[in-house]
This record gives C-alpha cells, structure tokens and sequence, in this order.
C-alpha cells in the first residue's frame, strides 16, 4: 500500500501544466474500437486509469504504441479477437463500461463481467443498457456478466432520464455506425463529452450536439475512420491546485488549462472573494490573500453546474479558509462523502445530514493519519496536509494516483513537501 507524507504549512508558489483529461481521454480510448484504422492522441494523461483502459484494449486484440514522454497513445485496432472484456481489469474502473457502446457497435457483441469505480454510489449502468435497447440490441444480465448483442444497431429516438456523462458517451458511440438517424434527448454536456464528439467527427462520424437543449443527433455510417486528436486539458485536476494555492495561501499560475470549461467554478471562488485572474486564453492565476474567504452555499449540478467532482476539495478549503457557516449540497452521489470523517480526525468542523455537508469555518487543521477511499476524497486529504500543522499521512494513496499525474511531483516543485512511501 502507498501513503504520501505531507508536511504541512508551506505556502505553494510558481506555475503547474496541468495534464490532459482524465475524463475525456478515457472515452476517446474507448471509441478508438471504433475503426480498425490508426487513432493517434495527444496530451494524454499519464495515469493508472489510461494504463489499464490500454491493457483492456490490448486484451481485446488492439495494437498500441505509448509514448509517455509525449503523453501520445497510437491505438490500431484492425482485428478484434474477443468480445469479452477481462475481468480482472474491467473491475478497476468505471471507464470499462464505456466499451459497452464501442464494442457493440464494432462487433455486435460484447459481455461485460464487471466495472469498477470509486465507492461513492451505487452507480448502476440502467441508463447505459436502455439506451442500447433502443437501438435494438438485445441484453441478457446474468449474475456473472451482462452481454448486449445486436446484428446491426438501428437508429432510433434515446431519451436519457438523467444527463448521464457515460451513458451519454456510449449511447453517441453506438449511434455512430448504427443503420439510420438517432437522436439523443436529455444528454450530459461535460467538456468531456464534446470532446468525445469531436474526435468521433474526425473519425468521419456525423454527429451533431445541441449543447443548449441538450439534445444530440447522429446519423450512422457504414465505418469510421482513424483520426489524430489532442484531449481538452483536465478541468478537475486545474481546479484541485487553485484549492492547493488558497488554503496553503500562496499564489500559482495553472497553464494549459481552458478556463471556459471551469466559469462555475471561478464563479463561486470569486463570489467568496478569492483573486482568480484568467491570463491570457489558457492560464488561470490565484493569489491567496491573507484575510478569510466567505462562506458559500454550493449544489452539485450536471454541467454547466459546479462539478461533484470538485466536492471533496472545496470541503478542505471552505473547513480551512472561509470564515463562517458554508453548505455544500451533492446531489449527483449518494456517498461522495468519505473524506467528510477523515478531515474531522484533523480538527475540521465538518459534517454530513442526508447528502448535505455543512462546515464551520476557519480552522486550523492538525496533521493526521487519515484514509484515502477514492480519487477526490484522497486529492482532498492531501490539500488538507498542505494546509493543516505538522505532517499528515495519507493512506491508500494507490486511489490518487489513479487519476491526477504526478501529483507529488507538480506540487513538490511548487513547494510542497511530500514524500512517496510504500508499505
Ligand atoms: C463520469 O462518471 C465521471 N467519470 C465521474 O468522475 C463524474 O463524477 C461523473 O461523470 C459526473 O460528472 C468518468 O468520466 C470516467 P454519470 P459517470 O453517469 O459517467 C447515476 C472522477 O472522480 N447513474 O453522469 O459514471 C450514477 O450512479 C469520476 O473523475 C445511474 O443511476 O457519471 C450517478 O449517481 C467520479 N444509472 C449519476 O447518475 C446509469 O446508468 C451520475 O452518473 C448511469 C448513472
């Protein structure tokens, strides 16, 4: 098992490039099943999700050249030669379910036999399997594995009862070699997932997005073809160092972000009174100021609405940097919600009624030993060792690796202190 040992109390200051995204790289692997032609992408993250989504790919008979200096993965998968998705990665991660749509589209077949994700629902895949019902495939569930078929998907109407980011991504993949026009009512529009569009039009797919009513149309063609595509930079990991920078009150530069994709969020720093400066089109600037923020009242929202997954770290910074009462309302998980224990062991006046957490603000934090669960919560305990007195050690460290590259070292190089240990 990994922990990080962070001493605490060291103001962060100079600039991160910030990675590609996590959550739009992972689809685009996904959809690279696609074609049997060469996919080639950029500005990819170099993190333990992307390494197990190009085992998977390579386990279903797709060639792949990695090169991490370039953070570049050339994906060719001409011959597939297993519709099963292994079960022994598929349940490392959520993304797995996302080659339900690629797969069923290529081959007409797939079975699945498990996914993973962090613990904080129960994150069913209903959506998921309705939609493929509409475009006419067949789903059997049994208690091992479900496996969705279909001779040739047929377009149809899908009216998604929730905007869910992944059924949204799958539900656009298999419409684009479907036979005939699809419309998708009711979808999320996460940067992510137009990026996920977007590479599937430079694959020749024929998709059409209207952000605004949320409605998604595609007509389907007989194959698509291979494509070069450079993932949107990750709007989660950017908006985790801007919290790094206040409650450590220092002041860092954030390059190579889109700060479009992250107006919610600046909005709400701004409104508690933090200095956020968008520089030039792809820098963000946040100067901590020695006085406290204000409190704030935040809800969880699909997008264009405040991330769910910015949850956990703005617990840390409004429990160490905002003086007064604040809430933030999750209304996207049931249990996004295991970080709330752990920053109340370092002395945060924090808790949890029903999917609201209320915090009192400020408090000093005092280092601690706490318990990383999952990917948010786990970056979030690591902002609150930055900011809290003495040394914090964070346990399962494994869960932060996941999904933020080398976060350690962008955040030593900027002041911080943590050392890597492995037990
Ligand atoms: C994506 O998960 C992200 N993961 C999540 O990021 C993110 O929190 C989430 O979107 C919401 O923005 C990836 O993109 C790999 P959903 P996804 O389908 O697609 C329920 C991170 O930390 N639901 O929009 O799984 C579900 O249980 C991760 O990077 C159903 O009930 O999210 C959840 O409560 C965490 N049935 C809600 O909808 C379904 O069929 C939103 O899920 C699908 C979802």
């Amino acid at each position: 098992m990994k922990f990080y040992r962070v001493e605490g109390g060291r103001a962060l200051k100079g600039s991160i490039e910030v990675s590609g995204s996590k959550n739009a790289v992972l689809p685009c692997l996904a959809a690279a099943l696609l074609t049997g032609e060469t996919v080639v992408l950029k500005n990819v993250p170099m993190i333990r999700d992307v390494d197990v989504m190009v085992e998977i790919l390579k386990a279903l008979g797709a060639k792949l050249s990695i090169s991490k200096e370039e953070h570049k993965i050339t994906v060719k998968a001409e011959e597939l030669h297993t519709f099963e998705i292994p079960v022994a990665l598929s349940r490392l991660l959520r993304a797995s379910t996302l080659f339900m749509g690629s797969m069923l589209a290529r081959a007409g077949r797939v079975r699945l036999y498990g996914y993973g994700g962090c613990p904080i629902g129960k994150r069913p895949i209903d959506f998921h399997l309705k939609a493929f019902k509409s475009l006419g495939a067949v789903v059997e569930e049994s208690t091992e594995y479900i496996e969705i078929k279909a001779e040739r998907l047929k377009g149809s109407k899908i009216e998604l009862s929730f905007p869910s980011v992944g059924a949204t991504e799958n539900a656009l993949m298999a419409a684009t070699l479907a036979d005939g026009e699809t419309e998708i009512l009711n979808i999320a529009i996460e940067p992510e997932v137009l990026d996920l569009a977007s590479m599937l039009r430079k694959m020749g797919a024929r998709v059409e997005i209207d952000a605004r009513k949320r409605v998604a149309k595609v007509w389907g063609i007989e194959a698509l073809s291979g494509a070069e595509h450079s993932v949107i930079p990750d709007r989660i990991e950017a908006g985790t160092y801007m919290v790094s920078a206040l409650v450590t009150d220092g002041e860092l530069e954030l390059r190579n972000v889109e700060p479009m994709h992250l107006e919610n969020v600046i909005g709400v720093l701004r409104e508690m009174g933090a200095e956020v400066e968008v520089v030039s089109g792809k820098s963000i600037r946040v100067v901590s100021e020695p006085t406290y923020l204000k409190p704030a009242n935040i809800v969880t929202e699909p997008y264009p609405g405040f991330p769910t997954d910015l949850q956990p770290q703005f617990t840390v910074l409004l429990a160490v940097k905002s003086s007064g009462t604040s809430t933030i309302r999750e209304t996207i998980y049931e249990e996004r919600f295991h970080h709330v224990n752990e920053l109340r062991k370092m002395g945060a006046e924090v808790f949890v009624e029903g999917r609201t957490i209320t915090i009192h603000g400020p408090r000093r934090l005092a280092g601690s030993v706490v318990e990383a669960r999952d990917l948010r919560g786990g970056a979030a305990l690591l902002l609150a060792g930055l900011a809290a007195e003495g040394a914090t050690i964070v346990r399962n460290a494994e869960h932060v690796e996941r999904g933020y590259e080398n976060m350690v070292g962008k955040l030593n190089k900027v002041g911080a202190r943590i050392e890597i240990t492995e037990e």
